[in-house]
């Protein structure tokens, strides 16, 4: 089909088709609809009749291809003009076999797994009849009270970048016509949901232009520059007008600023949620600035099905602009290539061999290994050796919750749990097993059990976190400890002196109270998914060395929050060298840094950085600066490390963060082996959003830092020379 195709069709569709369109609905729309067209259910209640369903544009969260299948068969059989139907999902971090949550992704700093993680997602996906995925979420966060910061890839926008973009092009792989092992995808939450007031889900969103621009627009525009097809509107509002109305966000912005001609959709009921936000006062009104402001897709609400044809009949809606938002649905379905094959990739056959492949599995099991931050390990506890009898207690040690919110169709009974790695690994005898708590209540024999058990071993293995309902979607909390039951687990097994290796189990940064100074080890597995239990038997036993790196600061404690390392500095700094006593920007009753930075994370080995080097003291407009810098592996293991590069602008036209990540790299080193790591610097990435929004460098002088993490490094200082105060 052609574009004149296309346009045939759209004369050839009546308003009401042409509005069904625009029309998205779940599952039992059509898997519970009878005859009548009739739903029974929660949903029931929505103004949907059969005629709706019949003409609508597409179906959120079915797949398994034979429900595919024969929802389309039975579509195509019934829709008048044989338009097929969009199948679109939340495929987050795997269909079936699940990776690690995004979080831990972004940690791995692995921009090649975390693409092959899309791609494997995609495949199982588009086999099982899915066309698009609901992913990636690249909302910037700093808050981690928010439940859904376990779906992001940190607090980093150049990070963040580089991580959406290497998904999108995981799940749409080269060719969404011909490769029907893809799946579109879709970025979101467009915009900012990630700085929700309070970390509160769904709540107020009021930055300053220039600092959405600076800080949460790069991920959203680069995975747009990666080929993304679909955008998905976000909940909150930005600047007092909610995402889904906001035509300075869609029209100005995406569309006519960016170039986005791709398909836009709302979150889920976000369009109706116009009238409780307060710019709407019934449904029709909430239609009409959803259209005007250009959203094409209304997901769960019918508030264009029911109102659009008397707001195009009564000439507040141009024609135009339906036609418009149809045109890009149906091109969509055209790039996936639903005209010539509407059940595309699936195929009940093809998915029983595909879904879950042991393959698959494989490669979860390394992004998890991957993904998982050491943030302590004093007196070398780990990694531990075979012969070392652990005692095994927490309530993670053996759980099936690994896989974490949004697990699309993943089965937490087919996860890996730690018990079973270990036993793998172990004889019998060196494997105590003790349950020590649940997630929230501790009772006095377990504790006493615990204790026992410890008593026996020669190393603790503490398996702790929360439970996955504690984070993802409306899942905020204002206390990000461990529960209490499981600190006073921790307390009195560390009292008994034996080495306590700690493995976390969550979704957000944590306030680690309670948990480090009672830990010889540390371990941040996150939600390491399908694989997870081989993944951290692999680190335990050192088959693998830790390498994981931070994406988001672990604050000191609550009251920080939000504590991000690309901060400004103030007028008053704390730790100036002329700081005033008391008149400082602090904290009375905590320090200002976090627990632990971003860009931090641990290896077996130790890595040392020498010989910094700048290969010149001047930046020009056209040339470059090499940095280069020695890293030496001074332990005794072999090991990755990911040395990282920041700037800082000393003197701006606005105030500079005061470091910024600007490039990276992954090395690996044998004991006793050196490498010189070498960076460019050029203009370009000096370049930033000025008061009146361009976008564009200052001349003067910069501080640029190499090193383990975003709190310790080398640094020096660099001057960039512009002819007759040329700004570019
Ligand atoms: C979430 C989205 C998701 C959508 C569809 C919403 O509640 O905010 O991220 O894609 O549901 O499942």
């Amino acid at each position: 089909m052609t574009t004149s195709t296309i346009h045939h069709l759209l004369n050839q569709m009546t308003v009401k088709e042409k509005i069904a369109q625009l029309l998205q609905l779940a599952g039992p729309f059509y898997k519970g609809s009878n005859q009548q067209g009739q739903i029974t259910g929660p949903m029931a209640d929505m103004p949907i009749t059969k005629d709706h369903i019949l003409n609508s544009g597409s179906v959120l969260g079915v797949s398994g291809a034979a429900e595919v299948i024969s929802i389309q068969q039975k579509h195509l059989e019934e829709n008048r003009l044989g338009i097929p139907l969009l199948f679109m999902a939340d495929i987050v971090h795997g269909y079936k076999t699940i990776f690690p949550v995004p979080l831990a992704i972004g940690c791995s700093w692995d921009l090649d797994l975390a693409k092959q993680s899309a791609e494997i997602a995609a495949k199982e996906a588009a086999v099982s009849g899915v066309h698009v995925s609901f992913a990636p979420m690249v909302d910037l966060v700093r808050d981690p009270r928010w439940g859904r910061v376990m779906e992001s890839t940190g607090e980093d926008p150049y990070l963040n970048s580089l991580f959406g973009q290497a998904f999108v092009k995981g799940f749409q792989k080269e060719d969404l016509t011909r490769d029907f092992e893809s799946v579109a995808s879709c970025v979101k939450h467009f915009a900012a949901y990630g700085a929700a007031e309070g970390g509160r889900d769904y709540n107020t969103v009021d930055i300053s232009e220039r600092q959405l621009r600076e800080s949460y627009l790069p991920a959203y525009k680069a995975a747009l520059d990666a080929g993304c097809e679909m955008v998905m509107t976000a909940f909150n509002t930005v600047d007092g007008i909610p995402a889904t109305g906001n035509k300075e966000l869609m029209r100005d912005l995406l569309r006519d600023e960016w170039g986005f001609d791709g398909v836009l959709i709302s979150d889920w009921g976000a369009v109706k949620e116009m009238i409780p936000h307060g710019v709407a006062e019934d449904e029709k009104e909430a239609a009409k600035k959803a259209i005007l402001a250009g959203l094409d897709i209304e997901m769960m609400t019918a508030c264009y099905a029911q109102h659009l044809e008397e707001l195009v009949e009564q000439g507040e809606v141009d024609l135009k602009l339906l036609d418009e938002a149809v045109i890009r649905i149906l091109t969509l379905k055209e790039k996936l290539d639903l005209f010539n094959h509407p059940y595309r990739g699936a195929s009940i056959e093809a998915e029983k061999e595909i879904v879950g492949h042991a393959d698959h599995r494989k490669i979860s099991r390394e992004l998890a290994a991957k993904s998982t931050v050491l943030l302590q390990n004093q007196n070398q506890t780990l990694p531990l050796d075979q012969n070392q009898k652990i005692a095994l207690i927490g309530p993670f040690a053996d759980s099936f919750d690994l896989l974490g919110p949004w697990a699309g169709v993943g089965v937490k009974e087919e996860a890996v749990t730690l018990e079973k790695a270990l036993k793998d690994h172990l004889s019998e005898d060196n494997l105590i097993r003790s349950q020590g708590c649940s997630i929230e209540k501790i009772t006095q024999s377990q504790l006493d059990e615990a204790l026992h058990a410890a008593s026996e071993a020669d190393v603790v293995v503490l398996a702790v976190g929360e439970s996955s309902s504690m984070s993802g979607e409306a899942n905020s909390r204002t206390n990000i400890q461990l529960p209490q039951a499981q600190l006073e687990l921790i307390e009195a097994v560390a009292k008994t002196g034996k080495p306590v290796v700690t493995i976390l189990f969550n979704g957000r940064p944590l306030d680690l109270h309670g948990v480090v100074e009672h830990s010889d080890a540390l371990l941040e597995a996150w939600f390491p998914g399908s694989e997870g239990g081989n993944a951290i038997a692999d680190l335990l036993y050192g088959k693998i060395n830790p390498s994981a790196k931070l994406s988001m600061s672990f604050p000191y404690n609550v009251g920080q929050v939000p504590v991000y390392y690309n901060h400004f500095n103030t007028g008053r700094p704390k730790g100036a060298p002329d700081a005033q006593e008391h008149y400082v920007s602090d904290y009375m009753d905590s320090p200002n840094a976090p627990l632990f930075p971003f860009g931090f994370g641990l290896s077996y080995t130790q890595f040392a950085y020498d010989q910094f080097e700048l290969s010149a003291e001047e930046l020009t407009l056209d040339a470059e600066i090499k940095a280069s810098i020695r890293v030496m592996n001074t332990g005794s293991y072999s090991g990755d490390e990911i040395v990282q590069l920041y700037i800082r602008d000393i003197s701006g036209e606005i105030v500079r963060p005061m470091k910024e990540l600007k490039d990276f790299v992954r090395i690996s080193l044998e004991p006793g082996e050196s490498k010189t790591v070498h960076f460019s610097i050029k203009e370009e990435q000096l370049r930033y959003h000025h008061k009146d929004l361009s976008f564009s460098s200052d001349a003067g002088k910069f501080e640029v830092f190499v090193g383990t993490n975003s709190q310790e490094n080398h640094s020096q200082f660099f001057t960039l020379t512009k002819k007759g105060g040329q700004k570019l």
